[in-house]
């Protein structure tokens, strides 16, 4: 796994989430429909670079799967964000209802990150196995 990529796309996705929140904010719906887009792949290829990364690790389980628990109801809060989004879109939701899963979805997403680093802070480095009959 490409360590300095990885980081890379750690940061480009949380200018995302700033530039997806500023522009919902001031109004800008064609913009916040494209970077909100953007933010969800940035999201899917960083979770994909993290399950890389992970491989190499080990990781005491407790913190693990406090972890794991709170990415997944992040990247589940995102439906919800999505759909009070294109209500109010379609004209059929209000803004304060997007705005409360927003913030569901920010303090998720924070304390996803927040539990990540402290997984990391005692993972450990495991040798590769080789799985390759010979
Ligand atoms: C995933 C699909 C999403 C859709 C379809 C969507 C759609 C919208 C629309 C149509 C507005 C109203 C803009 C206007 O006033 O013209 C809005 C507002 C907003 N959106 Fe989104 N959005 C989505 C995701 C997100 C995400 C991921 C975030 C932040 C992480 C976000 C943050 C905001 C904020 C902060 C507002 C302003 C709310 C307010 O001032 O009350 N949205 N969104």
């Amino acid at each position: 796994m490409n360590g300095p990529l990885f980081a890379a796309n750690l940061v480009a996705v949380v200018l995302a989430l700033l530039a997806a929140i500023v522009s919902g904010r001031v109004g800008w719906r064609r913009a916040h429909i494209v970077i909100v887009t953007l933010t969800t792949v940035l999201l899917a290829v960083a979770v994909w670079q993290a399950e890389l990364y992970g491989q190499h690790l080990a990781f005491e389980p407790w913190r693990l799967r406090l972890h794991l628990v709170l990415a997944s109801a992040t990247l589940a809060c995102l439906l919800p964000v999505a759909w009070t989004g294109l209500a109010i879109v379609r004209e059929t939701g209000r803004q304060g209802t997007h705005r409360w899963w927003v913030v569901a979805f920010m303090v998720l997403a924070v304390s996803a990150i927040v539990s990540a680093l402290w997984m990391m802070a005692t993972a450990l480095e495991v040798a590769p196995t080789d799985t390759h009959p010979v």
